[in-house]
């Protein structure tokens, strides 16, 4: 990890964010790093890692990512294109569709392109079996237990809308309409606790052996959690793999076919690679609470206002401002948006904290951290502030993968 540390410094050398400036390419934006190629050798060991392109969804990041052999999953017709446009094709498996439902024209593309579709809904079922019998499908199983780093990100239960609670009448369906079964899925949730491994293995399991039909792959899902804050610790990858490995072997030996262990994790590969870069606009003493004003709000990261997520916050003075004596001071860091909980300091129940920083003044930048997952692919037009541009740092060298947002493609739309 000190390896990405220290690239991440290297980064946000001064030079780099007044080149960024004087170029006029960004005055803040987000820095997507090839940290990512570190991560993914940490899962080279699981026969498929599809990457869940919901937490960045760039198509250069994704040419990227397929670049290493990574599959990739698509949740929308949006993300289905996107992925054909970065090169995917339906070819091996590379690109699956994963949803509780099927709309039109998703499903126009899924049969011209014969992607095979995860099914997380009975009518899905119905739906592709009366158009495109013998359709590659695997299913999305409820293990009827969840978990998450918040209750909105926890994707099992009965409090949750995802996967399949029937396995019985899905298996009856999928007969029915002659769909051909290649693989199970589970994801519990984002941000999981490897306490619950054991448990999702053994109702894999459970599921494989009541299915009792031969299936090529199985798929553990996403989730894998990194660590946000400064005292948090890696994810025992050894462990989650072997886990999964044994439960894999164990049901290839049972159902007496070959099957491929596959992972679909976001975070744990891009949210370590990318930094927002803002600019404090305002410093403003109100009774006992110093807040900063920055240029970006939950528009651009929603995570802390969502789930009170917690992101380390750095800061870099200008270069022609650095103070003579350094001194630091408490700080309630706030976007711009006209909305009081636009704060990215709160908790999860959304009480004010404070973030203890190097005294600043308007002009210096204030970086926050591992905003590579959920930060770009999250952002909206709230307030009418256009998306800001996506920048990638590679072999010393920026690229804009993604141009500043103007508000005339805002409004393009109303006129
Ligand atoms: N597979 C499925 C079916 C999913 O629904 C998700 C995430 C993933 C894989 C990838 O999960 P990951 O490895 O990235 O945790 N916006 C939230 C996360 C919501 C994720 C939704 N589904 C956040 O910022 O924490």
């Amino acid at each position: 990890m000190s390896k990405i540390k220290n690239l991440q410094k290297e980064m946000l050398r001064y030079e780099n964010i007044t080149y960024l400036k004087k170029n006029m390419i960004l005055l803040y934006g987000y820095i997507m790093l090839i940290l990512l190629k570190i991560k993914l050798k940490k899962l080279k060991k699981f026969d498929n890692i599809r990457f869940a392109q919901k937490s960045c969804s760039n198509i250069n990041i994704l040419k990227i990512i397929k670049s290493y052999g990574v599959k990739v999953d698509a949740v929308s017709l949006g993300e289905i294109i996107r992925a054909l446009t970065a090169g995917f094709t339906s070819k091996n498996n590379d690109l699956v569709f994963t949803s509780d439902i099927l709309e039109d024209k998703t499903l126009k593309k899924i049969i011209q392109y014969h992607i095979p579709v995860n099914i997380g809904s009975l009518n899905m079922i119905e739906k592709i079996g009366k158009i495109s019998p013998k359709h590659p499908v695997w299913l999305r199983i409820n293990p009827k237990f969840g978990d998450g780093h918040h209750i909105k990100t926890n994707t099992g239960g009965e409090n949750s809308k995802h996967g399949i609670w029937d396995i019985n009448k899905a298996i009856s369906d999928l007969k029915y309409y002659n769909l051909s079964l290649i693989g199970l899925h589970m994801h519990i949730g984002s941000g999981i606790n490897l306490d619950n491994i054991k448990k999702m293995c053994d109702s894999m399991i459970q599921c494989a052996l009541n299915i009792n039909q031969k299936i090529q792959f199985i798929s553990a899902g996403g989730g894998l959690n990194i660590p946000y804050k400064p005292h948090e610790k890696e994810i025992n990858l050894e462990f989650y793999y072997n886990m999964w490995n044994k439960t894999r072997n164990f049901i290839s030996s049972q159902l007496s076919c070959p099957i491929k262990l596959e992972v679909e994790p976001g975070r744990f590969i891009v949210a370590q690679s990318g930094v927002l870069i803002t600019q404090v606009c305002a410093v403003k003493q109100m009774g006992n609470n110093c807040f900063i004003i920055i240029n970006s709000g939950f528009n651009d990261l929603i995570r802390p206002m969502l789930y009170g997520s917690y992101h380390k916050i750095s800061v870099i003075h200008q270069l022609n401002k650095m103070p003579i004596v350094q001194s630091t001071t408490d700080y309630i860091i706030a976007g711009p948006l006209c909305e009081s909980g636009d704060l990215f300091t709160t908790n999860h129940e959304g009480l004010l904290l404070k973030r203890t920083l190097p005294t600043v003044i308007p002009g210096d930048y204030i970086i926050i951290h591992d905003t590579g997952a959920y930060g770009a692919s999250m952002s909206s037009n709230y307030n009418s502030r256009p998306l800001i541009p996506e920048i990638l740092y590679q072999n010393n060298n920026f690229y804009t993968i993604r141009k500043r947002q103007k508000i005339k493609d805002l409004i393009q739309l109303e006129l």
